[in-house]
């Protein structure tokens, strides 16, 4: 026993928790690489530890890993990918706000178990115009219920007949007659609507389409056996995706604190275009910023909070206590945690400024905690060993870099020398100030040559599905909590304990002295 007692007096001595590990550095701002964290006695299996996490009341994720709004990172596919792994994505704003907004509704639409509002046709339409809506609105389906002026089903249009050899015929023309669509009422539908649907599809071979009316024969719905198929296969699956109370997958977007020509805060704008993306059913909006402890963001959020007293809001960034607390004040759920870190970010080398990440962290979390908000850990994280840290000290991780290389990233795949990428610019980067987010860098809306960009441009190695990458992260984040004896992420905040790294250390870290033949990813 005494024994015992002087080995765990010996590792809290050379591996302390992080009240005592940060103050003891509080000299030397420390990231990822300057720290390690020691192994703990362990009854968890990696495969075992739980990964969902509780951002605001009303916004949880399965797992913990965030893909930034950024310009070349997140939009509508790659923030269905996110969801349906268990995350979230945050649609950036470095476009018209009505291409934001239909964005989002790409998003909430996706897939469900039953889609509630389909897109349906009018018996008049021409095939034409149905093919011209497939291309503009960018669906990747062509079969449509069709209904008349009031809502009532008529029939069913197609995909085999949606071709452009039949763009001059009407709608009423090619279409399945009411008689012969495979219907159920809403009523007979059950508890387990899903169940239902999966039954229908079982004894009806070759029928993809279920829809749903009411006893006027009004269409209230649709199921396709492609949405079934895979919402029964995910009931199975450890980590779900992150869906809304409707079962719509989560999404997020980003806004800036905009302002008017007189320089002020464009309140009337920003309430606008916040309440068009609640409409379109967004589940959380991000005030990003480079600069989060300041007015015009405190103002947004206080705005924001007001207007939508429900609505989880982050707001960032910030790398001190006092930034947190200001904007718990203004009424943010969630502060993004992060001043220069990034892959592509130059705001260290250009202005001066910002706190290398682990001690950001360190100093924020202890903040937030008493404010009882969130924090997400923003940039910097390249490998899922620097995620495992992040979460000793966040409810969640904010990537770019990681997924920039995705095929659900936009932007497309270039080929140099035989290897194959895709690009990756800072939103502080000149080229993307110039596509609208100069905002977030407190600069005019059209930047010139004067202004200091604070992020580069750059390409990323293409690196596959999103699935694919998230997988790997959460392998490793798995593994980490495993080493520690944590169940769950609030018992890898409670339990981590750390050492410094010296760079000695840090080359025993990574393969060495050896000729590699595969690399670890
Ligand atoms: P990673 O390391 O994941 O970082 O590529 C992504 C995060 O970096 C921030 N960001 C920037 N920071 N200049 C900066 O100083 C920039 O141009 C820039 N663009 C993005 C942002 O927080 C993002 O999530």
């Amino acid at each position: 026993m005494a024994a015992m007692r002087q080995s765990e007096s010996l590792d809290a001595q050379f591996y302390p928790a992080a009240d005592q590990f940060f103050s003891a550095n509080n000299h030397l701002a420390l990231t990822f690489d300057d720290i390690t964290l020691a192994t703990l006695y362990s009854e968890i299996l990696p495969r075992d530890t739980q990964l969902d996490t509780q951002l605001a009341e009303n916004l949880r994720l399965n797992i913990p890993v965030i893909s930034s709004d950024m310009d070349t990172v997140t939009e509508a596919r790659m923030a269905i990918a996110m969801a349906a792994n268990g995350s979230l994505g945050l649609i950036h704003y470095n476009m018209p706000e009505r291409q934001q907004l239909s964005e989002v509704s790409r998003v909430k639409n996706h897939v469900h178990g039953l889609i509630q509002e389909p897109i349906k046709v009018a018996p008049e339409q021409l095939i034409g115009d149905v093919l011209k809506m497939i291309e503009e609105r960018k669906f990747a389906f062509g079969t449509f219920p069709v209904v008349d002026d009031k809502g009532k089903l008529v029939g069913l249009l197609s995909g085999h007949v949606v071709k452009p050899r039949y763009a001059k015929r009407t709608v009423a023309d090619v279409l399945t007659p009411r008689a012969q669509v495979h219907t159920i009422r809403q009523k007979e539908l059950g508890k387990d609507p899903i169940a239902h649907a999966d039954k229908f599809f079982n004894e009806r071979p070759g029928i993809h389409k279920l829809l749903v009316v009411d006893d006027k024969d009004t269409l209230r719905g649709l199921f396709t056996m492609s949405d079934v198929e895979r919402i029964t296969q995910e009931r199975s699956a450890q980590f779900k995706p992150a869906r809304d109370a409707n079962f719509h997958l989560v999404c997020g977007a980003a806004v800036s604190a905009t302002r008017n020509a007189f320089g002020e805060l464009d309140r009337e704008r920003i309430l606008n275009h916040v309440g068009a993306l609640v409409e379109r059913g967004v589940d959380v909006v991000a005030v990003s910023t480079a600069h989060g402890h300041s007015k015009g963001v405190g103002d947004t959020v206080k705005v924001l909070r007001e207007a939508f007293p429900k609505l989880p809001i982050i707001a960032g960034n910030v790398t001190t206590a006092a930034g947190v607390e200001y904007l718990a004040d203004c009424g943010a759920n969630a502060v993004k945690v992060g001043q220069g870190p990034g892959s592509i970010c130059t705001t260290r080398i250009v202005a001066g400024v910002g706190i290398p990440q682990m001690t950001a962290l360190y100093v924020c979390s202890r903040a937030a905690a008493k404010k009882k908000i969130s924090v997400l850990a923003d940039g910097g994280i390249t490998k899922s060993g620097d995620i495992v840290k992040a979460l000793t000290l966040s409810q969640a991780v904010i990537c770019g870099g990681i997924f920039a290389g995705c095929n659900e990233a936009p932007g497309d795949v270039i080929e140099i020398g035989g290897k194959f990428y895709k690009q990756y610019r800072g939103m502080g980067s000149l080229a993307a100030m110039k596509s609208g987010s100069a905002a977030r860098y407190g600069h005019a809306a059209n930047p010139t040559q004067k202004v200091a960009p604070e992020g580069v441009e750059a390409l990323k190695e293409a690196c596959g599905s999103v699935d694919r990458v998230l997988a790997q992260l959460i392998g490793g984040i798995q593994s980490g909590m495993g080493y520690l004896g944590a169940a769950n992420l609030a018992q890898l905040r409670e339990k981590a304990r750390y050492t410094r790294v010296s760079p000695a250390g840090m080359r025993e870290a990574a393969p060495h002295d050896v000729v590699e033949l595969k690399t670890g990813n």
